[in-house]
């Protein structure tokens, strides 16, 4: 399934042009979570590959979206996670996966911003570390678009928001090198 699902993601962003550069987070989150958990199964894979599906549904850049909204937004972040919950569903549904899996991949979707329990946090630590390695660059260079205090918003809250120690010592060099080159462009 996990592959059907990785091809899924794939087509549903390359679709959309806005976001269509974002594959390497969803492989680098999958990588941290089994760096994280190496015995992680194919319920937690799925959820990591597919977590910010609800960004290819969309239709609009992250610019756009985020110009009169913070990165943290309650409201937005709940909506993100609800609607990549539902999608995923609907297509392991589609193809008739293990009906309890199904409930813990929408579980870890709808809670991978914020965690709350061993699976969601897994999910949203590897996340994390995935944002500060890959994503967090391209916000840099939108300081200038978005203002350089959003941006030091959002890869402060994605550092902090980090549950387990051990994922904690994994991004902290991201997290510094980020910081620093922010600090250069502002
Ligand atoms: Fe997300
Ligand atoms: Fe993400």
């Amino acid at each position: 399934m996990f592959e059907i699902v990785k091809q899924f993601v794939t087509e549903s962003f390359t679709n959309n042009i806005f976001s269509a550069e974002g594959l390497e987070h969803f492989e680098r989150t999958v990588y941290w979570v089994k760096q994280l958990k190496p015995d992680a199964d194919e319920a937690m894979l799925i959820a990591a590959y597919a977590h910010d599906i609800e960004r290819a549904f969309r239709g609009k850049s992250s610019t756009d979206t985020f110009k009169n909204k913070e990165f943290n937004d309650p409201d937005f972040l709940a909506g993100h996670e609800t609607k990549g919950a539902e999608i995923i569903t609907q297509l392991l549904q589609e193809h008739h996966y293990d009906e309890e899996k199904i409930k813990r991949v929408a579980h870890m979707i709808r809670h991978h911003e914020e965690g709350g329990d061993e699976e969601s946090n897994l999910i949203k630590d590897a996340d994390s570390i995935s944002y500060l390695e890959i994503n967090a660059v391209k916000h840099v260079q939108l300081a200038d678009k978005l203002g350089a205090d959003k941006i030091i918003g959002k890869i402060d809250w994605m550092y902090h928001r980090i549950s387990s120690d051990e994922a904690i010592k994994l991004a902290q060099p991201f997290y510094k090198k980020m910081v620093a080159m922010l600090k250069s462009v502002r």
